[in-house]
């Protein structure tokens, strides 16, 4: 049996009465929340790679979407993945609950799953930004363990039901709080490594937020305001852009003590966006549909702690204030 299969295993004979068994009688193992280009990459990820299908994504909004996804893999590979869907009551269930949303909605929907949710259930959350868990958010989230899940794989979803795998990336998971047995955290990580490699085990993933803090800072509204692919922000003309939200960056994630060096986060910063260079990013698709941006978390995060630490976060505050006119909703 592979590693994930044991995991399977052991999610299957820890089933309580009131377990949710699938039609097929399969236990209810993993559910994503958020149909999103990135909830929707890790769901065809752990459908194609989970031979049992214990993974669901939450039901939301109308009944009226396609049975299945029509997914496009990083070799271009196009397949047919079933939707399989729960409602809120079948996450009491689940042992483990993935949450991509954007980190405006965090709130939301934390505090709508928080009363159908076993104590035991590990928490996922994987968004872009900081800042999103309000005090009430975290006092609901008090007796789970809660993981924080980062990822650089660039995803575009073209419809409700088509989604592509556009840029290799990486992933980290880490503690947000709490603390799981060893052999729990292995078979995790072993999992989301089997469905969507790599995923790395980090014990300091403050550190990883703020690095793919960094990424998003850059990339993100580049993107957005100029409507161009990832890789297009390699371009020599926004160097000195690069470099001066990079150093505002530093600065502020210094005060909160976390140190880079600016050559090689620069670096990191700019091979994200080599290898995701045909990626839509997150916040460019969000302009272009017309829907709020996560800015206020992402280049709105330095210029908050800048404020609180009073530093000057200048070419920050410019490029916040050039999208922000750019789409018509708020966050
Ligand atoms: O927000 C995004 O689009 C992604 O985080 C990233 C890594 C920049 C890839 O597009």
């Amino acid at each position: 049996m592979d590693v994930y299969g044991l995991w399977k295993k052991t999610a299957y004979m820890s089933i309580t009465r009131n377990s949710i068994m699938t039609k097929d009688n399969k236990p209810l193992n993993l559910v994503i929340i958020g149909q999103g280009a990135i909830g929707l990459l890790w769901y065809s990820h752990f459908y194609k790679n989970l031979d049992d299908g214990g993974v669901y994504l939450l039901k939301h909004g109308k009944n009226n979407k396609q049975q299945t996804i029509s997914f496009t893999d990083i070799n271009n590979h196009n397949e047919e993945i079933p939707r399989q869907e729960v409602t809120i009551d079948g996450l009491a269930s689940a042992k483990t609950i993935l949450i991509c949303v954007k980190c405006y909605q965090i709130d939301q929907v934390i505090q709508s799953i928080s009363p159908h949710l076993n104590n035991h259930t590990k928490i996922i959350l994987c968004h872009n930004g900081m800042g999103g868990l309000s005090e009430l958010s975290q006092a609901l989230l008090i007796k789970h363990n809660v993981l924080t899940l980062l990822t650089t794989h660039g995803s575009l979803k073209m419809s409700s039901s088509m989604l592509k795998h556009t840029g290799l990336g990486q992933s980290d998971l880490g503690y947000y709080r709490g603390n799981i047995t060893t052999s729990d955290r292995n078979k995790l990580i072993q999992a989301f490594n089997t469905a969507l490699p790599t995923t790395a085990w980090c014990e300091n993933i403050k550190e990883k937020q703020w690095l793919k803090l960094a990424i998003n800072c850059v990339i993100n509204p580049l993107t957005a305001i100029y409507n161009i692919d990832n890789g297009q922000v390699l371009a020599v003309k926004f160097e000195e852009t690069i470099n001066e939200v990079l150093h505002e960056l530093i600065a502020v994630a210094q005060c909160e003590g976390v140190h880079f060096n600016f050559k090689s986060l620069k670096n990191k910063v700019l091979e994200v966006a080599y290898k995701t260079a045909k990626n839509s990013s997150s916040m460019r698709c969000d302009v272009l549909a017309k829907r709020s941006t996560e800015i206020a978390h992402i280049n709105g995060y330095i210029q908050k702690l800048g404020i609180q630490y009073d530093i000057k976060t200048p070419t920050n505050d410019s490029l916040i204030a050039q999208i922000q006119p750019l789409y018509l909703g708020s966050c």
